[in-house]
């Protein structure tokens, strides 16, 4: 869980600093201990000794495009991994668009997943692909500079907490706008875009929210700073159009399914500030935050949390991505 409590130590070291920012601190101090095995470059190798260059181009210009992907414990004992081969494939296309040319096809990095887990005899595990440009041409554009290819795997529970799961979150809708296309070519999953997310986050932190929403150009919201973001009003499931300034998320692609499903209605419309307070229900969706109910958005509490549409929701993805449901043979990779 990466919004925890600091652990003693963690909060002893980072006594000078405010209030808000100690858990990004503990976050990152319990996140350097990860040890486990890591796939570079085509070979399994401890992931500590993995080394990159400090003039690795992505460490300067986030020229990097990554994925989130889940392993779960599936009923017959042995991991399956959620969805791989959508990840897999998004992570190419981010590739595409940040304009580098991925060394590895999609088959082969979904069996390089599958070898990691298996070197570290994870059952269930989150799993962190990046492919980002190294050293070489020091200027903006780089050159023919090496393209990396990492995945990096590590056992990583709710990531916006277990309270959180069952009761809902606390959001805020910051001051921060979504990229829309002509600053930043919003569909990719890449590293340097990631600086607003980040921004936020840490924005909403340090007033003791769990989340920041995101508005786009035209006020409307778009997603969350990890997450896509859905209202429920009167029994209906709204979110932002595909149109919108939004990362067509996977899980989002899921919930559409599952209410589908379910025969629960949906709309893809934008919408504002006034319906997500005057919503019934809120949720949201994404591989690390599964599905996250809404308790809060600013200084209002929704009517419910979770309401039942979005408890119908959870509970359906939750059985699903552990191999109990219609869709579990074609979404789940056993490991
Ligand atoms: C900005 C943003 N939106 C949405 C999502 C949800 O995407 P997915 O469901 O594919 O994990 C993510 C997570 O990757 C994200 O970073």
């Amino acid at each position: 869980m990466i919004d925890g409590k600091p652990s003693r130590t963690c909060a002893e070291k980072h006594d000078t600093v405010p209030v808000g920012w100690r858990r990004d601190a503990a976050m990152v101090s319990r996140m350097a201990g990860i040890d486990t095995l890591a796939w570079f470059d085509g070979e399994i190798r401890n992931l500590q000794e993995i080394r990159v260059s400090p003039l690795a181009h992505a460490l300067h210009y986030g020229t990097g495009a990554f994925e989130g992907i889940r392993c779960y414990r599936q009923a017959s004992g042995r991991g399956g991994v959620f969805r791989l081969r959508e990840h897999m494939e998004r992570l190419s296309t981010s590739c595409r668009i940040l304009g580098v040319s991925i060394p590895y096809d999609t088959v082969t990095l979904c069996e390089a997943t599958l070898e990691t887990l298996r070197a570290n005899s994870f059952d269930a595990a989150y799993i962190r692909p990046l492919v980002f440009m190294g050293e070489g041409a020091m200027g903006v554009a780089g050159g023919d500079n090496p393209i990396h290819t990492l995945i990096a795997v590590w056992q990583w529970g709710s990531y916006l907490g277990d309270d959180g799961m069952k009761h809902g979150i606390k959001t805020l809708i910051t001051s921060y706008e979504r990229t829309t296309g002509n600053a930043a070519p919003i569909r990719g999953k890449l590293t340097g875009q990631y600086i607003q997310s980040f921004m936020a986050k840490r924005q909403v932190r340090a007033l003791g929210i769990d989340e920041g929403l995101l508005i786009d150009r035209d006020g409307y919201l778009s997603e969350a700073t990890g997450e896509n973001l859905f209202v429920v009003v009167d029994g209906t499931i709204f979110t932002a159009p595909d149109s919108s300034p939004i990362l067509h998320g996977i899980t989002r692609d899921t919930v559409l399914t599952i209410a589908a499903d379910l025969k629960i209605p949906v709309r893809l419309e934008r919408f504002g500030r006034s319906e997500l307070y005057r919503a019934d229900e809120a949720f949201l969706s994404g591989t690390a935050a599964e599905i996250t109910p809404v308790r809060a958005v600013d200084d209002r509490t929704l009517r419910v949390s979770p309401g039942p549409v979005t408890k119908a929701i959870q509970s359906t993805y939750l059985e699903l991505v552990r191999g109990n449901g219609p869709r579990a043979t074609e979404w789940i990779t056993e490991v």
